[in-house]
């Protein structure tokens, strides 16, 4: 009830001004009794995946809470586990506004936002600040201006300022929306990266004597062989998991929709059949052996069982949650 208020009143505004003013009040009342609007108990379903308990599969996306500033009122709505970012060595502004689009129709989002964050450092504070105690997983990029042959060193600074805080590590590389970022996951390119951040994971264990998992977020336009690619690569340098997938390029589905052919990523259920494809191909080729984390297009329990009876160990949500709300994952927890 609450959530469809909410709701309205945020669709019949520009999709970043209700982005803002969302997270703005989550942070500013998380901790005060009006949290009452969104905190749900929501059932315990234990997972244990990467040698991390979580308390159900369900969590929220990279992309939603950038900064790290609402974790706490993430927390509140029962989320087995949150991953914050994609955050960047330095603040960045992200690309010019208008940079969201919301498709009703095919309940689905457009966003060209170029990682817009406020920087590493600003991310850890936060972190520090909260009072949430779950499971934080911390998504790490490139800042726009690096290259991409000094890209490694970006996401190594991230690593190292992260390591400590978070729960598991998430390489993002498959964002549409920085040039050149989806080149890193192909080929020698992707082979040299990932040497380089295993190097740098295995050094970081040894110093703080604490194991974070590192996971790889990927695109879903990529196609058999593709996958088959990244995924041996992933195997070959001993990568711990996978998320699959990132929005797409595509626009097969929204054609001739309003706001169908802004550039940037597509999300919701326009991409669930892609990500369903690269869960499935990436299950089938590493045998089981590769944990994966399924996100694209979940917008009900339904959707939800697709992704884990293709493969996943857990789901996440984006679009699907900015559509039904906190009660989304009260209703696919319920359902499994
Ligand atoms: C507005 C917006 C911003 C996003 N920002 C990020 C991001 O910073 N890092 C990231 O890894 N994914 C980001 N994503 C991708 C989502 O995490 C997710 O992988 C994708 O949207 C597919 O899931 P969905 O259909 O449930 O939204 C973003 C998605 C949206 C809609």
């Amino acid at each position: 009830m609450f959530y469809e208020l909410a709701r309205r009143y945020m669709f019949g505004r520009d999709a970043e001004w209700a982005h803002d003013f969302a997270l703005g009040n989550l942070r500013r009342f998380a901790n005060t009794p009006l949290s009452m609007a969104w905190s749900q108990s929501v059932a315990d379903k234990p997972v244990n995946f990467l040698g991390i308990d979580f308390k159900n599969p369900v969590g929220l996306a990279a992309g939603l809470d950038k900064n790290a500033e609402c974790i706490d009122a993430f927390g509140q709505m029962g989320f087995g586990f949150i991953e914050v970012g994609t955050v960047t060595p330095r603040p960045q502004a992200g690309n010019d506004k208008p940079r969201i689009f919301r498709l009703p129709e095919a309940h689905a989002v457009i966003n060209r936002m170029g990682f817009n964050n406020k920087g590493v450092d600003n991310l850890v504070n936060n972190v520090k600040a909260s009072k949430y105690t779950g499971v934080l997983g911390i998504n790490i990029g490139k800042n726009k201006d690096t290259p991409n042959e000094k890209g490694k060193d970006d996401y190594i600074h991230c690593m190292r300022k992260v390591f400590e805080h978070a729960s598991y590590i998430t390489v993002n590389i498959s964002s549409p929306n920085t040039p050149g970022l989806r080149d890193l996951q192909y080929g020698d390119a992707l082979d040299d990266l990932l040497q380089s951040l295993k190097n740098e994971q295995v050094d970081l264990i040894a110093k703080h004597d604490k194991s974070v998992p590192m996971l790889v977020k990927i695109a879903p336009d990529v196609d058999a062989v593709q996958v088959q690619q990244i995924a041996e690569s992933l195997m070959k340098n001993r990568i711990d998991g996978v998320i699959a997938t990132n929005t797409t390029l595509e626009r097969e589905a929204v054609k001739g929709l309003q706001y169908a052919d802004e550039m940037g990523g597509l999300s919701g259920r326009p991409v669930r059949e892609k990500s369903t494809f690269v869960v499935n191909e990436l299950k089938r080729i590493t045998e089981g052996n590769l944990p994966i984390i399924g996100v694209g297009g979940i917008d009900s329990a339904d959707s939800a069982k697709e992704k884990l009876n293709a493969g996943a160990d857990l789901v996440q949500v984006y679009t699907g949650f900015i559509y039904e709300g906190p009660q989304l994952v009260k209703r696919i927890v319920d359902a499994l």
